[in-house]
């Protein structure tokens, strides 16, 4: 196994040609990156043959692991059938017809219409959009506002990139900050207060949100976005009581609630979607990754039937509904996520993440007990560890120490991928398929890491 530097005569010329995204330049230019070149199962394989076990399906997306070959047959089979076609202006492609109604059919009830693009970024651009039109349909030209929260994220196009709540995807971007406006982060062990139950935070937040609704003016307020477990934030599990009170307000001044389930949806918590596991009723849900297992670009965003006979009645007045891609719909991901639904309920996935996520969640709770563990926390098959200097402050590490980033070097090492995320915050998402011995793998992985990283921070002079 290796950690890095991987200089490999692969490695150097991905480095000479290719800007990777979301990557620290500086380093990457001199670490290079590890180059992977193929998976079989839950596991992927770098260019020397080194094999590692994926405990984050990539990036939260290989549900199916990276070897299911009915998916590939499904890609196989269209592209030599229909390989594109559109869906503008009366056309369509046939098998996007099966896909929309599945979709509809599995999700939670009241969404009625799905409108497929590329990426999770774009189905929540799409989301943003249709409830600004909506909004001008209704005669409500300043009901505009976006509600995103700390810690948030939804995406890195310039509108998505807005509602996210994380500095790092907006610094220096020039995003418009004008309709976005961001509300608490729903993240009991960071931001309770001393002996503050879950209940009384859930009630603060929520108390904070309609602070904020009537301080900008409800007439100025169009949607909330939230998805039911933050992800890239930090994996963050809602406190009990928190999207009940959420509803309310959001019901109480009018609201649209646009729940993105680009992580959550399809079996990842242990429900098909997120909103079900935690009750949400969203007016919008939007979905990706998991979608195609992560094998093809798709995602969808559903949307009510009160909100789509808004858009009806707008498009009559306009003409038309002018939004969509090129690739909304396209053929090949299309039969590809109609072939990764049928093996969700062929195998049961989510009674399958029912069954083996308590091993994960029992695992990382174990891991608690290290001295560098503050938090462990998740649900079904998604979690993390969040590292902390001191349990009893629950002081975090200063960032330049690098104690995240050092815990995942040494995981690789051990022969698992996982992934740092800001504050020191390690999370676990691996393919929805994992069996119960390939957890305790990854556990016994993380656990090694995490002996090592107390080693270095134990190092004379380097904490401070
Ligand atoms: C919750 C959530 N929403 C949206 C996105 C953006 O999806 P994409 O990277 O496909 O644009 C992500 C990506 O990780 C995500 O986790």
């Amino acid at each position: 196994m290796t950690e890095g530097p991987m200089r490999t005569p692969a490695a150097v010329r991905d480095v000479t040609y290719h800007l990777h995204p979301s990557t620290n330049l500086r380093q990457l230019e001199s670490e290079g990156p590890l180059v992977i070149s193929r998976g079989e199962g839950i596991y992927v394989f770098d260019e020397q043959g080194n094999r590692y076990l994926e405990g984050m399906a990539g990036l939260w997306c290989a549900s199916l692991g990276f070897s299911e070959r009915r998916l590939a047959e499904a890609a196989y089979r269209q592209l030599l059938e229909l390989p594109f076609y559109h869906s503008f202006a009366g056309k369509v492609p046939g098998i996007a017809t099966e896909l929309a109604e599945k979709l509809v059919s599995m999700a939670p009830p009241g969404l009625a219409r799905v409108i497929f693009a590329n990426s999770g970024s774009e189905a929540n651009d799409t989301a943003i959009k249709l409830v600004w039109y909506y909004n001008n349909a209704l005669g409500r030209p300043n009901k505009k506002k976006i509600v995103g929260r700390h810690k948030g994220y939804h995406g890195m196009t310039v509108a998505t990139g807005s509602v996210t709540g994380l500095t790092y995807v907006q610094n220096d971007f020039d995003l418009p900050r004008g309709p976005f406006v961001h509300t608490g982060c729903p993240h009991h062990y960071r931001f309770g207060r001393a002996g503050e139950s879950e209940e009384a935070f859930a009630a603060r937040l929520a108390g904070e949100l309609e602070e904020l609704i009537v301080r900008e003016g409800p007439d100025t307020i169009a949607a909330f976005f939230a998805e039911p477990v933050m992800g890239a934030g930090g994996v963050i599990v809602p406190p009990s009581t928190y999207f009940e009170r959420i509803q309310a307000l959001l019901r109480r001044y009018d609201v649209l609630f646009v729940v993105d389930e680009v992580i959550c949806g399809f079996g990842r918590s242990g429900a098909m979607f997120g909103s079900q596991k935690f009750g949400l009723e969203p007016d919008i849900l939007t979905c990706a990754k998991a979608l195609t297992a992560g094998y093809v670009p798709m995602s969808a965003t559903l949307v009510s039937r009160a909100i789509y006979e808004v858009l009806l009645g707008q498009s009559d007045k306009l003409g038309i509904f002018g939004h969509g891609y090129t690739y909304s719909a396209h053929p090949v991901p299309a039969a590809v996520a109609l072939e990764t639904l049928r093996i969700y309920q062929e195998r049961d996935i989510v009674g399958h993440v029912q069954r083996v996520g308590p091993r994960l969640q029992a695992g990382l709770r174990r891991l608690s007990d290290h001295p560098l563990v503050g938090d462990s926390r998740g649900i079904g098959l998604i979690g993390a560890l969040e590292l902390v200097r001191d349990k009893g402050t629950r002081a975090s590490f200063d960032p330049k120490a690098g104690v995240g980033a050092h815990f995942v070097k040494r995981a690789q090492h051990h022969g698992a991928i996982l992934r740092n995320m800001a504050g020191d915050v390690i999370a676990f998402s691996p393919p929805l398929i994992i069996t119960e011995p390939e957890i305790d793998a990854l556990l016994e992985c993380a656990s090694r890491a995490l002996d090592d990283t107390l080693a270095m921070v134990r190092e004379p002079g380097l904490i401070v």
